[in-house]
């Protein structure tokens, strides 16, 4: 099938696009980079991004999957950024919204990502995709994404013509970018430490089953609304913490300031420090197998990889 892939660039995106492309479909990719530094490859092809492309490139594609979003990482978290963080998504998810409503014959399925700071983040309890949403800024930053998607202003007839799908994603662990290799510096530095009281829920999903679950999604059709893309063990912080300092041969601190996850991960922390816990409800009720349901097998996994891709870059003597 042909697919639009936007926010195709980034962590998740790319993952997404090499295995789009293995199973025999073909993405479009609109970036704001420089296409000079983007070489189309078997199945791929880099555009100009722009607002103005996504009428047509709608209706020339079979399937949407949006990942846009400015990276949270790293901000601090000043009105201006906060409200990057949110217009970088919430726009395009209503400008898709806008284009299809007009399409005589709408795209067919629309996947759109968001994240499990949906949820209350002071909760301790399990929540699902049926949990209610939290107060704070990431559950209204969710919201706000997600909306475009649930609007009702047109005929049922013409809504169910696109099935669309919210994925609340959980924190990618990916030996490549994103937060796992930041935690891996830190505790090689012996920095491998509870956060706040640690009891808070870790949720997390390594980044093949993440990609792997946007396949099954694409091929059940009896999947809609919001799907939670998280492993099916959630753990507390201080499991997963204690966890990889022990297969990294590195200390374990009992505790940290709170200003120093701040400074390395911005508003990123905030999920690190108030967690919550979150199982995949609908991925299983549907049947999707995961390749790395359980936290040892994927950081072992997550470690290997990076020792191997350290190794094939160095320099032969
Ligand atoms: N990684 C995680 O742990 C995680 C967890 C929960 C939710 N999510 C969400 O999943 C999505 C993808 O995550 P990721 O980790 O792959 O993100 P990422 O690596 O930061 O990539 C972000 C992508 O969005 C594009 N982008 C950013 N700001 C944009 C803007 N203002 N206009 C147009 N394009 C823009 C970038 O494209 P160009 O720079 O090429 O234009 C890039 O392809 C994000 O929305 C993120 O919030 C990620």
């Amino acid at each position: 099938m042909k697919i639009l892939l936007l926010g195709g660039t980034g962590l998740i995106g790319t993952a997404l696009a090499r295995k789009l492309c293995q199973k025999g479909h073909t993405c479009s990719i609109p970036s704001r980079q420089s296409l000079l530094s983007k070489k189309a490859t078997q199945g791929i092809r880099y555009i100009e991004f722009s607002f103005d492309s996504i009428p047509k490139l709608l209706s020339n594609h079979d399937i949407v999957i949006n990942l846009i979003g400015e990276n949270i990482m790293g901000l601090n978290l000043t009105k201006k950024k906060k409200q990057r963080l949110v217009s970088s998504r919430v726009s395009i998810a209503e400008h898709i919204s806008s284009c299809l409503r007009k399409m005589k014959q709408p795209t067919k399925l629309w996947i759109n990502a968001s994240a499990i700071g949906f949820y209350d983040e002071y909760s301790r309890d399990v929540v699902d995709e049926n949990s209610a949403a939290g107060t704070g800024f990431m559950s209204a930053l969710c919201k706000a994404w997600e909306q475009p998607l649930q609007e009702t202003d047109e005929s049922p007839a013409k809504a169910r013509l696109t099935r669309k799908v919210r994925l609340r994603i959980a924190l990618v662990l990916s030996q490549e970018a994103g937060i796992f290799p930041k935690f891996v510096a830190a505790y090689k530095l012996g920095l491998g430490s509870l956060l706040g009281d640690g009891l808070q829920g870790f949720s997390w999903i390594h980044i093949d089953d993440l990609v792997a679950a946007i396949l099954f999604i694409i091929e059940t059709e009896a999947i809609s609304g919001a799907v939670n893309l998280s492993s099916p063990q959630p753990l507390e912080q201080r499991v997963f913490s204690k966890t990889l300092a022990k297969l990294l041969n590195r200390p374990h601190i009992l505790r940290i300031p709170n200003f120093l996850p701040r400074l390395l991960l911005g508003e990123m922390s905030s999920l690190l420090l108030q967690g919550v816990y979150v199982i995949p409800r609908k991925l299983t009720k549907h049947g999707f197998q995961y390749a790395y349901p359980r936290l040892i097998p994927a950081l072992q996994n997550l470690l290997a990889r990076r020792s191997l891709s350290k190794l094939s870059k160095a320099p032969i003597s």
